[in-house]
């Protein structure tokens, strides 16, 4: 990778993470997977076509670091163009690109010629990669009535990507497949991920796009999504277009045939590296998600497994007989007991007494889904929290005021009734320490 590149990828990953030990974890965590299992990248046309060297460059550099993703490209703009000018008029039918027999060497052609700018715009970045434009994708035809020489994957064969792996080599597949008679057939880029992603079943999937990401309603990126806590909220939104909903459905098709650990990440090329090695990310993070449980009901809460998970996360766990008099509210926790938040009350008020996130679910978006469930529940809600604790920076964004007192930052959100809120500072500050060490 050329030097200058590689530096500003390295610098931008610098600023953006919270200690080198994140990049590290990071790292040494996908390092440890088998390298044809780790990524499936997606790349559009249109980001091939506007950003080819940031592309190129944020590929190499993951080669640079050891790792070796596996790219499949599409070519929408560059087909339309080429098919234009060999007299094809594109049409679409569920949103396949009708094909007819006479147009596949079109189509054959000017993939060929994507296929090979990105191999070679990787090697001028430093990087290495390996020209796949067929032979992977075992294919029938869908409906050739219908849509012509549009093909379905039946079978991958992996042949030429673990050669290419094993050599060093980033492979770099274009979306065409044979039938088992030796015709070339177009295939829709999102099929051909699908079969990639069912047969490899990577740890991460990544789709690299020009908006980086999902966006919201006011144009913004969403950071996470946990689609089995965010999916309905999201899917019943009125903002949300018809394009995004068949996009969700896909990766949620996606993410149900992966075991749970893997994931989904919308991101630019500039964005990629961040996105991988740090917490924040840089992009869209999509998990199918643990399920949101919430007990309202001290009985239902299993008690050993949440003091497991606050010994965990704290480091220290609960004082000899903190739960015997703990005037319980509600738990919010997910299924697998990897984040919680703990609420009790202080006479009508409640109290966020614990809030705990396994490191290793960090960046999952579980934290988040945790809290905006709690103060859905309970707008109005007091909280403290030692003023050296990292966590305190999410804090702040979430309250409305805070106070420190001695070792104690004391927050509070939704108070309507501000004069009672120096009392409870003072009450909250003065509540007994609940955490001691492990010995
Ligand atoms: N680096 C982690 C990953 O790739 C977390 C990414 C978080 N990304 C986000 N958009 N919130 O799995």
């Amino acid at each position: 990778m050329s030097e200058s590149a590689t530096r500003t990828t390295i610098v931008r990953l610098l600023s953006h993470m919270r200690d080198g030990k994140e990049v590290r974890d990071y790292l040494n965590r996908f390092s440890e997977i088998d390298q044809s299992r780790f990524a499936v990248v997606k790349v559009g046309g249109a980001v091939i076509r506007d950003d080819l060297e940031g592309l190129a460059a944020a590929l190499a550099f993951l080669q640079t670091v050891g790792l070796s993703p596996i790219i499949v490209h599409g070519g929408g703009p560059q087909l339309d163009s080429a098919l234009a000018e060999a007299g094809f008029d594109t049409t679409r039918i569920d949103g396949l690109r009708v094909t007819p027999a006479d147009a596949i060497p079109v189509i054959r052609k000017a993939l060929g010629v994507v296929n090979i700018a990105m191999v070679d715009a990787i090697r001028e970045s430093g990087g290495r990669a390996a020209s796949v434009p067929t032979g992977v994708f075992e294919s029938r035809l869908l409906d050739e009535v219908k849509y012509g020489r549009v093909g379905e994957p039946v079978g991958v064969n992996l042949d030429l990507v673990d050669a290419a792996v094993r050599g060093g080599e980033i492979p770099v597949l274009a979306c065409l497949g044979e039938t088992d008679d030796g015709r070339l057939v177009n295939i829709n880029a999102d099929h051909a991920v699908a079969a990639l992603v069912n047969t490899l079943q990577p740890y991460k999937i990544i789709f690299l796009t020009e908006t980086g990401g999902l966006l919201d309603e006011n144009g913004d990126v969403i950071s996470t999504l946990n689609l089995a806590s965010d999916r309905d909220r999201l899917m019943s939104a009125d903002w949300i277009k018809g394009g995004m909903r068949v996009k969700i459905d896909q990766i949620q098709a996606l993410l149900d045939s992966l075991p749970l650990t893997s994931s989904v990440s919308i991101t630019s090329p500039e964005g990629l590296s961040q996105e991988l090695f740090t917490h924040a990310g840089a992009g869209t993070l999509i998990r199918r998600g643990e399920n949101l449980i919430t007990n309202a009901a001290k009985t239902d809460v299993d008690w050993p497994r949440l003091e497991a998970l606050i010994t965990t996360a704290f480091g220290r766990t609960p004082v000899q007989g903190y739960w015997e008099h703990f005037a319980f509210d509600r738990l919010f926790v997910t299924e697998n007991y990897r984040a919680a938040a703990l609420v009790s009350r202080l006479d009508d008020v409640a109290y966020l007494d614990k809030f705990a996130v396994l490191e290793e679910a960090r960046g999952e978006g579980l934290a988040r889904a945790v809290w905006q469930e709690m103060v859905e529940y309970s707008p109005r809600l007091y909280w403290r929290s030692r003023s050296s604790n990292p966590v305190n920076a999410f804090y702040f964004q979430e309250c409305d005021g805070s106070v420190r007192v001695g070792d104690w930052t004391v927050f509070w959100r939704g108070e309507y009734d501000l004069a009672r809120v120096p009392d409870m500072v003072g009450r909250i500050a003065g509540l007994p320490e609940t955490l001691q060490a492990t010995n």
